[in-house]
């Protein structure tokens, strides 16, 4: 029977059906082999009646038997063929362990048995399902996204380590969606279900309290086209998150009440939280705390001045100390109570009045503190003058304003006679305190005394008028009665009379009023030799009405300057003069005048005359030329002049004498450099002109030269030609192509157009001459100017010539019978020297 379910090509459908064996693999070939120990994978669910494998028996065995999971299933041919005869269910059983044995003739085991196993491969034939149809479950309002809070599960009989058995959750389904937002999500493998971000910031009890999801399920890892499914229905209810950030607190400052004091609480949505406080702030003393019901105490009392409101954070932690949720602000604000009393400005506020101070006005403002609250009746202050000492020469001298502060003068002027002080005592109440503070209130007197000099005439002084400048000479005293050190006793000391020139100055000691008259420019006995000199002392602060400034308050004294010789005085330090270059020797160039401050004689000589130009009158102080002056050589020409006086002490003074020589057209035009080398190639082949510029010497910082140009000599005027282009230029010219191989001096007149009228004569050389790449090449000999290379083959040509000439004589020796008709210039052109 099972031979003739042997059709041959069934060994082909084997290839598709067997995975290759690992310990049966003989020199036989895949598909046949002797009996050995062997492990084959089949799929599950194909068709059945398959050949496995084709055992070959060895003498003396014959037959095989196979035992063990075959659950009628597997069969052996008694020729060795192992096959199977119905599709194989890996859910069943996944692994057949069998045992071959090979028999003889007999029946009886000559080979094995050895274990063949069979491994059922999985095929995808089992669908995912859900444990559940249907599942519940809620979440809190803004849980944490990606925290599940349900699981779905659903289960599938294929192998799990293959695709066939691994399964992939979806949501296919929320209802409600509004704009197509996901609130939930779920993991594709654990199939926990949680909020999205949108979930966790949107989902609202009070707007939606429920959702329903549908969950799928695919097997193949989700990934196939051809996965089963199954679905499922998940209804969530959105519960209110009770872990908020509580209303703001308020806590009374300095309570008395005993301590902790609950002030608020929080609670985390399920029981089991372990509550506490974070001290964000780092108070040091943190006065707060927290029990495990989540209620939050004040443990101490809490001071407004000192800080007016507390910000701290409460954490729900799970029993691993993973934080539940954000930490929620807790907000603390002191309540002010009036429990501080106003405070003094300080220990002792004074102020000051002026004598003459009138009715009314203000002497100063008087502000207290009170720590409370800041515009609350806790801290807005009342002011009352209680007392005022002494009670001279009344009492209610002074007023306060109710709650300006300001002190005024109530009743009439204050006199420094009557007392120069009071005592004040200003009582500041706030809703329940009064304080007592100090005030004291000098009263300061007025400038109502004049200074008063304790001479009124110093006498005479004698100085000699070179007294050193500033020597103190005098020391001058005024007394004054008003309050010292204040501006109204201060003395001034101005000189009024007898110092116009200002050679005194008067400086005050602070501490005496003591003056002190110093000399700040030189005396002078020949202007002034005695002068009365009046000083006033006076105040820096004005005097008050009715009182004045009276001769008490001037004094004098005469200053009386004696003679000292002194060298004679030029008026000037520098004079200055101007003479035109070309004066005449003798001409009159300057004078200089000294003055004797004591009226001696005085005579004149020059110090510095380096090229001996003037000379000096030692009567007049006259200056005159002594030898012709040229600017371009010295255009600003110093000498110094001395003065001597004579007779006393021969003293002298000097004085600086400065010369500016003004131009003259003294010079002619030139070339503005020389013209050398010039040349022009011979012959000409058309006319050729060159540039030449003339300059002059004198001075040109007035105008630009305007030169006229013209030809030396009338027999020129065939062959050249002199153009001006502008006033320094003119151009050269040929006039015809015929000259000689030679050196042209042309003579150039050349006129400055000045006044007078200055002209000079020029010569520019040009050479004609054979060129060579544009430059002269010049036989040898026909210029004692510049070498070059024209006249070393000049040389050269020389020699050959003195060669020929030699050459030539011995020639004509020869032939010394045939004539001396043919005998040729021995001198050529170019060996003729043409300097003229
Ligand atoms: C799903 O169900 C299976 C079978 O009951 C169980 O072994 C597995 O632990 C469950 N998985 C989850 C995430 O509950
Ligand atoms: C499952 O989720 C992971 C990330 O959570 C993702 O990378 C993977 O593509 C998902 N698989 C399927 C089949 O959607
Ligand atoms: C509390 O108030 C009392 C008077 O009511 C006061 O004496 C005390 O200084 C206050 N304490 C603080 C801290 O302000
Ligand atoms: C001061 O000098 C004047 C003349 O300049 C003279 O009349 C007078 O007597 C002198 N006074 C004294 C005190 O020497
Ligand atoms: C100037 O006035 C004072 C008082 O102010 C008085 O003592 C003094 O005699 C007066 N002097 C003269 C010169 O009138
Ligand atoms: C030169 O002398 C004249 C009179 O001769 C006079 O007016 C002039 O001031 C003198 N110049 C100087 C610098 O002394
Ligand atoms: C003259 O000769 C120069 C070279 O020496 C040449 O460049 C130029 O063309 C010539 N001019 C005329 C008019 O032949
Ligand atoms: C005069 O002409 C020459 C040559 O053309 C030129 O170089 C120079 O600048 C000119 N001078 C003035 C003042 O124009």
């Amino acid at each position: 029977m099972a031979s003739a379910l042997l059709p041959s090509l069934c060994v082909l459908t084997l290839f598709w059906l067997v995975e290759g064996t690992t310990s049966g693999y003989g020199k036989e070939g895949k598909f046949s082999g002797p009996l050995k120990p062997m492990t084959f994978s089949i799929f599950e669910g194909q068709e059945p009646s398959q050949i496995i494998f084709q055992f070959k028996a060895n003498s003396p065995a014959v037959t095989f038997e196979l035992t063990g999971e075959t659950d009628g299933i597997f069969m052996i041919e008694r020729d060795g063929l192992l096959y199977y005869t119905k599709a194989l269910d890996r859910e069943t059983r996944a692994v057949h362990h069998l045992q071959l044995a090979a028999l003889n003739s007999q029946g009886a085991v000559v080979e094995g048995p050895v274990p063949i196993i069979i491994e059922v491969k999985d095929i995808n034939d089992n669908r995912p399902m859900f444990l559940q149809t249907k599942y519940e479950g809620s979440v809190r309002q803004n849980s944490r996204p990606g925290k599940p809070f349900l699981y779905v599960n659903a289960t599938d009989l294929d192998d799990p380590n293959t695709l066939n058995g691994q399964l992939s959750y979806q949501i296919a389904l929320q209802l409600p969606t509004i704009n197509n937002v996901m609130y939930f999500q779920i993991d594709n493998k654990t199939g926990g279900i949680s909020l999205t971000r949108e979930g966790s910031q949107e989902l609202d009890p009070a707007k939606n309290p429920s959702y329903n999801l549908v969950i799928s399920v695919k097997d193949m890892g989700g990934q196939s086209e051809n996965s089963f499914s199954d679905t499922t229905s998940v209804d969530v209810t959105v519960r209110e998150n009770i872990w908020k950030a509580p209303e703001p607190v308020e806590v009374t400052e300095n309570s008395t009440d005993p301590h902790p004091i609950k002030i608020t609480q929080v609670q985390w949505n399920d029981p089991g939280a372990q509550y506490s406080l974070l001290n964000k702030e780092k108070l040091p003393q943190f006065p707060f705390s927290i029990d495990q019901e989540g209620n939050i105490y004040v443990t101490q009392p809490l001071d407004r001045e000192e800080k007016d409101s507390h910000v701290f954070y409460a954490t729900a932690k799970d029993e691993n100390g993973n934080s539940l949720a954000r930490p929620l602000e807790i907000y603390v604000k002191v309540i002010d109570i009036n429990d501080n009393p106003p405070t003094c400005p300080s220990e002792m506020t004074v102020f000051e009045v002026q004598e003459n101070e009138r009715v009314g006005n203000s002497i100063g403002v008087f502000t207290a503190h009170d720590m409370d609250e800041p515009n609350t009746y806790n801290s807005i202050l009342k002011y009352r003058l209680s007392e005022q000492t002494p009670r001279v020469p009344s009492d209610g001298l002074f007023l306060i304003q109710e709650y300006e502060g300001r002190v005024q003068l109530g009743k009439q002027s204050l006199k420094k006679q009557d007392t120069p002080q009071y005592s004040l005592t200003i009582e500041v109440s706030d809703k329940d305190f009064k304080t007592l503070c100090s005030v004291q209130v000098n009263v300061i007197d007025i400038n109502d005394q004049i200074p008063i000099f304790e001479v009124s005439d110093y006498g005479n002084l004698t100085l000699p008028e070179d007294t050193a400048i500033g020597s103190t000479i005098l020391v001058i005293q005024a007394t004054d009665a008003d309050e010292p050190f204040t501006g109204s006793s201060k003395i001034l000391y101005k000189v009024v009379q007898g110092d116009a020139d200002g050679r005194l100055e008067v400086t005050t000691d602070p501490q005496t009023n003591a003056g002190y008259v110093k000399i700040i420019k030189s005396l002078d006995f020949e202007t002034e030799p005695v002068t009365s000199i009046v000083f006033q002392a006076e105040n820096p602060e004005p005097l008050v009405d009715n009182v004045v400034y009276n001769a008490s308050s001037f004094a004098s004294f005469k200053l009386i300057v004696t003679d000292v010789n002194e060298e004679p005085e030029f008026p000037l330090r520098i004079f200055q003069a101007k003479v035109s270059e070309d004066a005449a020797v003798g001409t009159k160039v300057g004078n200089v005048t000294a003055r004797d401050p004591e009226g001696l004689a005085v005579r004149y000589s020059l110090s510095g005359d380096k090229r001996g130009w003037l000379k000096i009158d030692s009567v007049t102080g006259e200056i005159f030329s002594a030898a012709p002056l040229d600017r371009e050589t010295e255009s600003l020409y110093r000498v110094q002049v001395v003065a001597t006086e004579i007779g006393g002490s021969s003293l002298s003074s000097r004085a600086d004498f400065h010369l500016a020589l003004t131009d003259v057209n003294d010079n002619p035009p030139r070339l503005a450099k020389e013209y050398t080398g010039l040349f022009f190639c011979h012959p000409l082949n058309g006319t050729r002109s060159l540039i030449f510029e003339a300059t002059d010497d004198d001075q040109q910082s007035y105008w630009r030269p305007q030169f006229t140009f013209a030809l030396g000599s009338e027999s020129l005027r065939n062959d050249w030609e002199v153009s001006k282009i502008n006033g320094t230029h003119a151009r050269l010219s040929t006039k015809h192509t015929r000259f000689e191989e030679r050196v042209y001096e042309i003579p150039i007149l050349l006129n400055d157009g000045g006044r007078p009228p200055m002209e000079g004569i020029v010569s520019l050389s040009v050479t004609f001459c054979q060129c060579e790449e544009k430059s002269c090449f010049r036989p040898a000999g026909r210029f004692d100017g510049m070498p070059t290379v024209g006249m070393a083959v000049g040389i050269l040509l020389t020699t050959f010539l003195v060669i020929g000439i030699i050459l030539a004589v011995v020639f004509i020796r020869m032939k010394k019978d045939t004539g001396k008709d043919n005998v040729e210039n021995p001198q050529s052109p170019e060996a003729r020297p043409l300097r003229s």
